[in-house]
């Protein structure tokens, strides 16, 4: 029980006792968030930079906030205004932030694997915020998390995740976090939508909506990523809102109790209509709010090994909760 490991580059090989215990942690900087005074002064002296190499606003915004909440003194790096544009390169770019003594980067890259990369170049712990289609661990986290908190333990509960699986990081790192904590999980969305085998990472693939949601607990949307569509993979975004929108039809022959999740940006009116991501099911504003708890947890279980103190679980949640 614990945590070991120096960098967050994904959840495909982080296990059941890992997520708990991150999920835990979490649950505590979560009370933190709820104080009046909602800071806790854990990071003072530690140096954390956001590398950003695309667009964000949850996930920047969020990790941020949970650095300045934990004290730590921060850096944001933006792509289209640094000597990247002069031709200096990804990993020069990092050997020059780390000079200056930053001792974590929190990494969002268009390219799968760029974390993974800079783990052999750079001393600092790495948390990929996104890199491509691959993986998007913390926002999974957040999904677990905030999954958890409405329904209790995962194992057995049946999760249906609508949309853009080929190119989604976060449906790839939802499967592999809600294979790993039991829950069953259901693909759902256009052939084109599926990437080759995905049944191999344990789970059911479906092409019809009401089939796929009719016993969910949990229905996860998916944003339709236009900027990622150069093959034909839709006829029209008109075609894929009549077959598997989310709207409040549909939802009518979802169980009462079903939790309407999606991680961000919405396209309104497309995978999801605005009554259903506004309405009384919908948990998309707490997963937001519960982002914050989680990067502070993932920030502080990262630092706590890169101190070279491997820790114990009964012993983070009595310092969190000072
Ligand atoms: N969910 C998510 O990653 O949103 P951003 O792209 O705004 O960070």
């Amino acid at each position: 029980m614990g945590w070991s490991r120096k960098h967050l580059l994904g959840l495909e090989d982080v296990g059941r006792d890992e997520i708990t215990t991150i999920l835990d942690t979490a649950s505590k900087f979560r009370e933190v968030l709820d104080r009046p005074v909602k800071k806790v002064p854990t990071f003072r002296g530690i140096t954390v930079v956001n590398l950003f190499f695309e667009a964000s606003t949850r996930t920047r915004m969020s990790f941020e906030l949970a650095e300045k909440r934990l004290s730590a003194d921060v850096m944001n790096f933006s792509a289209s205004t640094s000597s990247l544009k002069k031709g200096e390169t990804l990993r020069d770019t990092a050997r020059n932030i780390e000079a200056m003594k930053v001792d974590m980067v929190v990494m969002r890259h268009p390219s799968p694997g760029a974390p993974h990369f800079l783990t052999n170049h750079i001393d600092a712990s790495i948390i990929n915020a996104g890199d491509g289609p691959h993986e998007h661990p913390t926002q999974a986290l957040l999904d677990l998390f905030t999954m958890r908190e409405n329904v209790g333990d995962l194992q057995g509960k049946r999760v249906t995740i609508v949309g853009d699986i080929v190119h989604s990081r976060v449906a790839r790192s939802d499967i592999w976090g809600l294979v790993t904590m039991g829950a069953t999980v259901t693909l759902c969305g256009p052939k084109t939508f599926m990437p080759a085998e995905v049944e191999a990472m344990g789970v059911t693939v479906s092409h019809d909506i009401r089939e796929a949601t009719a016993d969910a607990d949990i229905v996860n949307i998916l944003r339709i990523q236009r900027e990622r569509q150069e093959g034909c993979f839709l006829p029209s975004l008109r075609e894929y809102t009549d077959l598997f929108g989310i709207d409040s039809d549909r939802l009518a022959a979802m169980r009462p109790d079903v939790l309407i999740m999606h991680p961000g940006p919405i396209n309104r009116g497309v995978e999801l209509a605005p009554d259903v991501a506004d309405g009384p099911r919908s948990v998309i504003l707490d997963q937001v709010t519960n982002g914050v708890a989680v990067r502070m947890a993932v920030l502080y279980l990262l630092s706590r090994v890169r101190a070279s103190e491997r820790v114990d679980e009964p012993e983070i949640l009595a310092e969190v909760t000072i």
